[in-house]
């Protein structure tokens, strides 16, 4: 008997592969159950008593994919191209034993099989998948730096043809039970409890042990290779569209493509090879380091709560308040309903409450005209938010939201109203965006349950919340507003209370430097081109249209009025003064910003900008303004690291890619500091110190640890 997987042999001659690594709640593919599953293929491909085997899992999925630890850090060890190829075709190895070993093998996938789960599957005789909605299938490795690395691009485009594979392996989409059959990939469906029979069933018939690539003349579906030219247009399209998608910043699309179309022109062990090639060159690069560690394993952590305070009983909310039933007061009704809590929704008027929950039904209009829900769900959902004037309505929340508008008495006057309803032991929170939380609490009569949880726009879509700590936040308060963010499944930072927290504070820089670059006569076609080949979602001047200009320079005026002579004022406040003040040109939501926004039409770069801001006879490089928007991001986080904003680089670069996104290639803001190198980096801000002002200019501490050459995230 072995740890990971327990192999047995029944009398009807099928040996059983349960993988089941002890201990743990999934199946990951770990260097220890590979070489276990080899052990196993030789005994079944050498006892002459067993006709066939089922692999299977013991856990309620398959297998969740590799085991990252490894991979991770290969990067930061030096891990060279040909150890990463290596390490692929190792895997890979054994997977084309199985397949070429003559014993016919069946796979009962009973729940998620991806990455390498689900390439085990492929290299399997026959595959039969559970109709669990949860049974999912997918290469998700492209969406973190890699490509699969075990057959993926080999075998999947050859079971069903190229055009279909690529977009489940450029995309990482998950394939439903239904569509899995539906492309070929599966053989067939069958209630879990029927699984392993149906499994069984087929081997116990006339299976046949080979592969259909393993079949003398056998051609990929759809042709391959340029002589197939419908092939050769998905090629030449799909690289282009890539290439423009990712301007070259992501490695791995490019490199999955490349694996396709090269490993399908030749037979599948020359294919295997190529793949495993391009593997190394992706695992080894620090890409692929940046995204595993940032999207995967630190999201992962903080998912699990990693910054929770230990010795605080976990907690639920069932009953949650929210005062403002505005923009963002409605948006946190509908992902916190969504997730079966009742929902206390209050403003002024009793029409604003009821508008604010219209907002949900709005969404559940658009997702059941999709398919995504039903009428009886979207009631349900709509049951639990109940809209109101009265404060009474709050009795026995747990926790309770704050949403109204911007504005210090407001919310003292709400909390002082609340906390006379509410149980002594409730959680008050403040969604702020600018206004320190330990001031805030200073209206409460509990500062020790007042914390900041700061939603992002739309908060339907955005994943991220930021956990402010005030001064007199308890543990207590930090683990149940932890507790509620992972029930209403988005991804949460802890940061300490600092004007702007972290992410306003840092993301305000690169729209700030994108004003500054306009004012200087930076073409504003090539700030906001440059933004994109980045790999920012849009430029800072559209961005600056969104949030509007009016927030940005109210933010302003606040800022300079709290902080009085410590106040230093914002490069590109000019700016937006003058589209404030004299233009009457406030951002989108108010018909003009930097943009123009025809009605119907595509917005395009207001023309009045050339007149008013004359280009510069010299226009600087892409590259340059692209690391004035980064650096500059960048720069500011190591100073909130420096001034104890956060206490984690992962919240930082978590906060940076979910809240605003940092481009995700970087690994995020305090990430992009270690890949560049920090004493390259502050070389650089030196540099753009001396040439555009002291907004670059690097603190003692930093220059210190760049000395040191002390990285943020030690390995
Ligand atoms: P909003 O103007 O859309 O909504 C505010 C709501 O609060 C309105 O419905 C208003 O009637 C209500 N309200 C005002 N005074 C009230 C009172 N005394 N009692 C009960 N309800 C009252 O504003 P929005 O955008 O939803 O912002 C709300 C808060 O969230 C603000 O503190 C803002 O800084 C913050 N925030 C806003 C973000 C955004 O992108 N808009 C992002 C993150 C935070």
């Amino acid at each position: 008997m072995n740890n990971t997987i327990q192999y047995t042999v029944g009398d009807d001659v099928i040996a059983t592969l349960l993988i089941d690594i002890p201990g743990k709640s999934m199946n990951v593919l770990s260097d220890k159950i590979v070489l276990e599953l080899s052990a196993c293929i030789d005994k079944v491909a050498t006892d002459d008593d067993v006709k066939g085997a089922v692999i299977a899992s013991g856990k309620a999925a398959f297998i969740a994919g590799a085991d990252l630890t490894e991979l991770v850090t290969a990067y930061d060890r030096g891990v060279t191209p040909v150890e990463g190829y290596e390490w692929s075709a190792a895997l890979s190895a054994v997977f084309r034993k199985m397949e070429t070993c003559g014993k016919p093998f069946a796979v009962a996938i009973n729940g998620l099989a991806l990455g390498g789960g689900f390439e085990l599957c492929l290299a399997c005789h026959y595959r039969v998948l559970s109709d669990n909605p949860k049974a999912v299938l997918g290469l998700p490795e492209v969406s973190i730096g890699l490509l699969p690395g075990a057959g993926g691009t080999q075998r999947l485009p050859r079971l069903i043809g190229m055009e279909k594979a690529l977009p489940v392996i450029l995309q990482g989409k998950k394939l439903k039970p239904k569509q899995a059959l539906e492309l070929g990939v599966v053989d067939e469906i069958a209630p879990a409890d029927e699984l392993l029979q149906r499994a069984k069933d087929w081997l116990l018939g006339d299976p046949d042990p080979v592969a259909p690539w393993d079949v003398k003349g056998f051609r990929v579906q759809g042709g391959a290779g340029a002589n197939s030219p419908k092939n050769a247009q998905t090629f030449m399209v799909g690289t282009s569209l890539v290439a423009g998608m990712t301007q070259h910043n992501y490695p791995a699309p490019i490199a999955a493509i490349s694996a396709v179309y090269e490993g399908c022109i030749t037979p599948i062990d020359n294919g295997l090879d190529i793949e495993s090639q391009y593997f190394g060159q992706l695992v080894s690069g620090v890409v692929a380091r940046n995204m595993m560690r940032s999207l995967f394993v630190n999201k992962g952590a903080a998912d699990k709560l990693a910054r929770r305070p230990a010795g605080v009983e976990k907690s639920r909310v069932t009953k949650l308040g929210i005062l403002g039933a505005g923009m963002m007061g409605a948006g946190i009704a509908y992902v916190s309903a969504r997730t079966g809590m009742q929902v206390v929704l209050l403003d002024t008027d009793i029409e604003g409450a009821e508008r604010g929950k219209a907002y949900s039904e709005g969404l559940l209009n658009k997702a059941i005209k999709r398919g995504y829900s039903t009428e009886a769900k979207a009631k349900a959902l709509l049951d639990l938010i109940h809209p109101t004037t009265d404060y009474n309505d709050l009795e026995g929340c747990e926790l309770v939201i704050e949403a109204v508008f911007e504005s210090r008495e407001i919310k003292a006057d709400v909390t002082a109203k609340t906390e006379a309803v509410i149980p002594a032991d409730a959680i008050f929170a403040s969604n702020t965006s600018t206004l320190p939380i330990t001031g805030l609490a200073e209206a409460s009569i509990r500062p020790e349950s007042f914390i900041g949880l700061h939603f992002f726009s739309p908060v339907d879509k955005m994943p991220l919340v930021e956990l402010i700590v005030g001064e007199k936040s308890s543990d207590e308060a930090i683990a149940r507003g932890l507790d509620y963010i992972q029930q209403i499944r988005k991804t949460p930072i802890v940061v300490n209370d600092s004007p702007g927290f972290y992410t306003s504070r840092v993301f305000s820089t690169s729209t700030n430097e994108g004003m500054t670059m306009l004012a200087e006569g930076v073409n504003p076609a090539l700030i906001e081109n440059a933004a994109k080949m980045a790999g920012l979602p849009v430029g800072p001047l559209a961005v600056m249209d969104e949030v509007t200009l009016e927030l940005g320079y109210k933010i302003t005026l606040q800022a300079a009025a709290d902080q009085g002579d410590d106040y230093t004022p914002v490069s590109g406040f000019p700016v937006m003064q003058k589209f404030v003040e004299e233009l009457d040109r406030k951002g989108k939501r108010f018909g003009a910003g930097f943009y123009e926004y025809p009605e119907g039409g595509k917005k395009y770069l207001w023309p009045g900008l050339a007149e008013l801001y004359p280009l510069a006879a010299q226009q600087p490089p892409a590259q340059e303004v692209i690391d004035r928007l980064l650096y500059r991001q960048a720069l500011e986080t190591a100073r909130c690291f420096e001034e104890g904003v956060m206490d984690h680089p992962a919240d930082a670069d978590i906060g940076s890619i979910f809240g605003w996104g940092f481009p995700p290639w970087t690994g995020g803001t305090l990430s992009f500091i270690d890949m560049v190198g920090i004493r390259h980096f502050v070389s650089v801000c030196d540099r753009m110190a001396e040439a555009y002002g002291p907004r670059f200019a690097v603190s003692d501490w930093l220059r210190e640890r760049a000395e040191r050459e002390q990285l943020f995230h030690q390995l």
